[in-house]
Order: C-alpha cells, then structure tokens, then sequence
C-alpha cells in the first residue's frame, strides 16, 4: 500500500534544529536533526546495538550518542566509538535515508536510495514563491492515507462537512469532471452562480453570488494540490481571487498518516490579519475531515484490503487516484522483484 520510491513530505524546515527528532515513517522509525553547517540529516530511530530509539540519546557535535550504552553514530550512521572499547563491532552502523530541503519542507527517500533523484521533489513553489501568500498547518490523522486522498479528490463533501467554512449545497450539486493527465488525476468542478460559503465572503470580499472552480490535482502516493477561485457571478476569471490549498499526507503507520497542509492565495499578500484567518479556518475545516477520516477508519477496521462496494458518481476522483497509487505501487514493487532476480 506504500510507494517507496519517491520524495515524501516528512517535516516543516522550521521543524528540523540542531536537536534530535522523532517521526515514524511508512511503519519506520526515524529521528531527524540538522547538523552544525545547517544540513537536515535522517537515520534509522533505533541503535544498532540493542534497539532502543536514537532519539532518546544526545547529539554531541554532529554525531548522535546512543542514551542507553553510549554508542555513537555519525551523520553517515556509520559507528564512531564505543565507551570502555577500542573497536567497533561489526554492524556498527544505522541506515540513514536521502533528505531534500525544498519549498520550506524536508522530504525524504524512504525507497532504493540509488534512484532518490533531487529533479523528482515535487513543485510547491506557493510555499516560497513571492507571487503567494501562504499559512501552513499540520494535522496528525489516525486514518490511512488513501482515505484522505480520496477526500480530497471529492469535494463534494464540502456540502456536508463544512457548512460553517467552505461548503454548501451547491459544491455537491455541481457535477464533476475527473480524468487522468500525464501521470495526475485531475478532478475538477466548476459552480455557477452560487451563494459565497462563509469563508468566501471574509477570505475573498464576495457577499452577492459567486461562480467558483476547484480542481484537486493528485500525484501518487500522496499530493493534492488544489486550484481554486471565485469571481463575481457571470463575470470572466480575470475578476477572480486564487488561492492553491497544498495537501501532503505521508503514512505515518498502515492507519495514520502525517497531513502537512498550506493554503496560498495570489492577492491581498501583506495582509497579516487575512494570513490568520485563513489559518484559523483551514485548521478548522481540516479539524472537520480529521473526526470524519478518523472515524471513517474505526468504520472499516484496521484492514488495508477493505473495499467500498457501492459507487456514485462524486466517485470518480477517489476510484482514478486508487487506481493510478495502486499502478505505481505494482510497477515499483515488479521494479524491485526483477533487480533482484
Ligand atoms: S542500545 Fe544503544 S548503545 Fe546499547
Ligand atoms: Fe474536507
């Protein structure tokens, strides 16, 4: 159910300091920390003499100091000392994983580390891009991430989730167009002539009827970006007020997941007090989708292969995203099997 080989959002810049830190990764053990020169390092969460978390030990320098034995690792995993003995003993070493720095966030190769290619990291220029105002949050989801993929490539939930922001019954009475593009689903909805939802009349000025448009654009395993817009009902997109909503979910185990999110807008940029309200509102609306995923989960239990037996129509995006993630996830895995042989 993971894709290996591919960059995977695993922290906020802002997260990494010259301190270890824990984060669990596709079911793997991680402890992160940046070295004296500022490079984000990623090894193995656990000592290679008898288990116990790295991150519960000590950086001395740039090195990690195991706190239970005292053996220490270097930013390379490879072994450095241990205490009361002059050699080292074979297999003194930990696994470290290829991390980028790129857009404001780490990402990390959880795959064959020989095809972690920096060209492949994926293009959130909103992040860092002048031309965009961004806020950031982050949510920690006790569901699968393929369940949240398939939320956000149906928005039609927005209609029952989140009246209160972003939703109403017009998003689910509006039809949707969902198609594969050079290696994307793109789901795409467009809604005329439409009562603004409460956040569009604070986050975009609009109080009379809007048209608005979002189209989630999903690359496996776990990005959505989603375009959006309003404008003025009837008048052309030159009128409208963009914003990109930047959705991240990295498994965190088989049934939890990692959502780093942002939502950037093109205008209005140096307006701190609008900065704070879509903040606050995005959490909230993802605070929303995170009691529905979760619950969601304890619905199907904890077993990966569970079906959905019943199809309508807002289902397009969801059931062309599971098939393009299930697709990368055959060709990786028959990838791997043939070097092997
Ligand atoms: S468990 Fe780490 S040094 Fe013993
Ligand atoms: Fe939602």
């Amino acid at each position: 159910m993971w894709l290996r080989d591919c960059w995977q959002a695993a922290a906020y810049s802002s997260e990494i300091e010259h301190a270890l830190f824990p984060r669990r990764l596709l079911d793997e053990p991680v402890v992160f920390y940046r070295t004296s020169a500022g490079a984000v390092v990623a090894l193995a969460d656990r000592c290679a003499h008898r288990a116990l978390p790295l991150s519960l030990g000590r950086l001395r320098g740039d090195d990690v100091q195991c706190g239970y034995h005292g053996m220490c690792f270097g930013a390379d995993g490879q072994g450095r000392f241990v205490p009361g003995q002059d050699s080292l003993p074979n297999g003194a070493h930990v696994k470290t994983y290829p991390v980028v720095e790129k857009h404001k966030m780490v990402w990390i190769w959880m795959g064959d580390p020989a095809r972690a290619d920096e060209s492949l990291v994926p293009d959130i220029h909103y992040f860092d891009d002048p031309g965009w105002a961004p806020v950031f949050g982050y949510h920690r989801i006790d569901a699968d991430y393929r369940l949240l993929n398939d939320n956000l490539l149906d928005l039609s939930h927005e209609s029952f989730v989140h009246v209160e922001t972003i939703g109403n019954s017009y998003v689910a009475d509006s039809p949707v167009v969902a198609r594969i593009v050079d290696g994307t689903v793109r789901a795409h909805r467009f809604m005329q002539n439409c009562d603004p939802p409460p956040f569009y009349v604070r986050a975009a000025g609009f109080e009379e009827k809007i048209d608005r448009w979002h189209t989630t654009i999903y690359t496996p395993p776990g990005l959505c970006v989603i375009e959006n817009g309003s404008m003025p009902a009837g008048a052309d997109k030159s009128f409208a007020r963009e914003r990109r909503v930047i959705n991240m979910m990295t498994p965190e185990t088989a049934t939890s997941t990692h959502y780093f999110w942002g939502t950037a807008r093109s205008y209005d940029l140096d307006n701190a007090e609008l900065d704070e309200y879509i903040r606050s509102q995005t959490h909230t609306t993802f605070d929303q989708d995170k009691v529905i995923l979760e619950a969601q989960q304890r619905s199907l239990g904890p077993d990966p292969e569970y079906a959905f037996p019943v199809a309508i129509k807002v289902d397009s995006g969801p059931i062309l995203g599971r098939r393009l993630l299930a697709a990368a996830i055959e060709a990786e895995q028959n990838a791997s099997q043939l070097a092997s042989v």
